[in-house]
């Protein structure tokens, strides 16, 4: 989730350049960079940090010239640096390239361009593109960069410019956003529209694998098979505000409908070419090395402990090793029992939390050996941490958890999967179903991000109730928890979740005429058991919304309304389940006119006891 831009016209294209970024800074903030021709050469600036460094750097000595590109990044691959940050160069410098997305096949094509002599400087995928440019460069920008895009697999946007060929920008996308802005004897690219709305209104929005030969004064479009494409003009007519948040209302309903892209983006790469296996290279632990541990903690904080508890649910159940999950504040002041057999497990999406850091810094001091899951490349927790898995979910804004939640998820089903087949503790042939079944996740969102009107309408109803609880077994109790977290977090209504089965224990006394009780139920094997926990909350009068797999019929003869998600293995369950809540909690939060973004006593980000 980077920030990208372009500029072609009459123009310094630094003006645009730096504004552009600094309306992107949103998308990602480690590290800028632009390029700009001067007529002979293409000069490149780039600094870690946010953009005011890069600013820092150039004042007093502006790059000068009418055409350039820009970038502010996200690190994914290759840590927040210098060398790092876009734009990429070939050996030339006659090349070069901004990116946003992943190249997933960027290993192999390295090891290829390395033996035919290419230097590399930084660990990016994205340095491959430049270094393939120049490879296959037949005097024909168009055309070469076509034969370029034959070679690489993955998401991305793509700005490309050349020495060779002045005054021209070419730009491409497949699975990210790209954006041209019409003006008058000038050009923009962007990745978003706010960096363009400025300037101008009149845009072409590219679709997957349509490319753009964009110059001062003409912008040419062509499809995949290199045939001109008309384009109808978008006229933007959102807020400069509405822009940043892609015109939804806010972040979280922008990343609510971002977890489809997020969930593959943060796949891409950790599954087998075949589908059969899932290949987690940045781990590369052997059987050895699993026996060493006789337990596993997963320590974490708030939506990420949430995370966490589904993580157990996944490594128990397939790779029966014992996990015991833990908040950070609780783990770090329990002196526990934590030795080099221990494998800590921290997750967080900033990699900041303070707790979180303080647990991991003080199980590596007992002698753990360390994992972090986290959104955030160059964070205090993946610095500290002897391993890292990130979710490649994009940066998030809104203080409540979504996008992250479900890529952690995503995580410890992969990390759970490995563990599985380096044990040999599930056949290869479950696994394969299993991974077949994950790739379906993404569209299976999808496709409950589409059904929103029910969860609009009871938001409305049961919006300004005072209590709502959260019910379910298994893995239906841990989304039951996120769920009731979520509501918690920005609607401001009192909600708990308990496992269904404990019900009875005590807060069946709480359950009254009318009061809403979510009931999840799609957990096959523990099915019967939830229906007969929902006949008792019924039998009390609650008005019970039941959460169930598609096809399930029998749940509406004994709940008021049913909310279905597609049909997965019971297992991947919690990841459609999950959005459902989302959306009722941040629908419950507009009925109820709260601050959905900013809620009131909550931070992003704790950094501090
Ligand atoms: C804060 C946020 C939560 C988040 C928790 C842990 O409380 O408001 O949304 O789940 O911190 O954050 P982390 O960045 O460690 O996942």
């Amino acid at each position: 989730m980077c920030g990208i831009v372009g500029y072609v016209g009459d123009k310094q294209a630094v003006g645009f350049l730096l504004e552009g970024l600094s309306k992107l800074e949103y998308r990602g903030y480690d590290s800028a960079g632009i390029a700009v021709y001067d007529g002979q050469k293409i000069r490149v600036e780039k600094s870690v940090g946010r953009l005011a460094s890069l600013q820092d750097k150039i004042s007093g000595n502006m790059p000068v010239g009418t055409t350039g590109i820009g970038h502010t990044r996200w690190a994914t691959h290759g840590r927040p640096s210098d060398i790092n940050a876009h734009p990429h160069t070939d050996c030339s410098g006659d090349f070069v390239v901004v990116h946003n997305g992943i190249i997933e096949n960027y290993l192999t094509l390295k090891e290829e361009l390395i033996e035919r002599g290419h230097a590399f400087k930084s660990e990016t995928d994205t340095e491959v593109v430049a270094h393939l440019l120049e490879e296959v460069y037949n005097g024909d920008f168009v055309s070469s960069v076509r034969e370029v895009l034959q070679r690489i697999e993955g998401s991305y946007s793509l700005v490309f410019m050349s020495r060779r060929d002045p005054g021209t920008l070419i730009c491409t996308k497949q699975d990210n956003p790209l954006v041209i802005g019409i003006g008058n004897g000038e050009n923009f690219i962007a990745s978003d529209i706010p960096a363009i709305i400025n300037r101008t209104r009149r845009t072409f929005i590219l679709n997957d694998g349509e490319l753009a030969v964009v110059k001062k004064d003409s912008i040419k479009i062509m499809n995949r098979r290199g045939e001109p494409v008309t384009k109808k003009v978008f006229e933007v007519n959102w807020n400069a505000e509405a822009a940043e948040k892609g015109g939804y209302e806010h972040f979280m309903l922008k990343e609510i409908n971002e977890q489809p892209k997020a969930v593959r983006d943060t796949l891409s790469q950790r599954i087998s070419k075949d589908g059969q296996t899932i290949t987690l290279d940045e781990l590369k632990w052997n059987a050895d090395y699993l026996k060493s541990f006789n337990k596993i903690y997963i320590v974490a904080c708030g939506t990420a402990y949430h995370a966490g508890l589904v993580g157990k649910f996944y490594i128990e159940k397939l790779a029966r090793i014992p996990v015991t999950v833990d908040v950070a504040s609780e783990f770090r002041y329990r002196d526990p029992i934590v030795d080099e057999n221990t494998l800590l497990i921290v997750v967080s999406q900033s990699g900041e939390t303070s707790d979180t850091l303080a647990a991991l810094k003080e199980s590596k001091r007992r002698g753990a050996k360390t994992l972090a899951l986290t959104n955030v490349v160059g964070s205090s927790i993946a610095r500290e941490a002897d391993q890292v898995l990130y979710t490649w979910a994009g940066p998030e804004i809104a203080v409540a958890s979504t996008k992250a939640y479900t890529t952690q998820l995503i995580l410890f089903f992969v990390l759970a999967l490995y563990m599985a087949q380096i044990l040999g503790t599930k056949k290869p042939a479950f696994i394969a179903d299993l991974i077949a079944q994950l790739k379906n996740v993404p569209a299976q969102i999808s496709e409950t991000l589409s059904d929103v009107e029910p969860i609009k309408t009871f938001a409305k109803r049961y919006g300004f109730n005072e209590d709502v609880f959260y019910i379910g077994r298994q893995l239906d109790y841990d989304v039951a928890l996120e769920g009731a977290l979520k509501l918690k977090e920005i609607s401001y209504i009192h909600a708990e979740a308990y496992a269904a089965g404990e019900l009875k224990h005590g807060t069946l006394a709480l359950i009254v005429e009318g009061v809403p009780v979510i009931a999840l139920a799609t957990q096959k094997s523990v099915y019967e058991k939830t229906l007969s926990n929902i006949k008792e909350v019924k039998a009390r009068d609650a008005v019970v919304i039941g959460i169930a797999s598609a096809g399930d019929e029998e749940l509406s003869k004994y709940v008021d309304h049913v909310i279905h998600v597609p049909v997965t293995d019971e297992l991947l369950e919690p990841l459609l389940a999950v959005v459902p809540l989302q959306l009722l909690a941040y629908y419950a939060a507009i009925t109820r006119g709260c601050d959905v973004d900013k809620p009131r006593n909550l931070a992003k980000s704790v950094t501090v006891e």
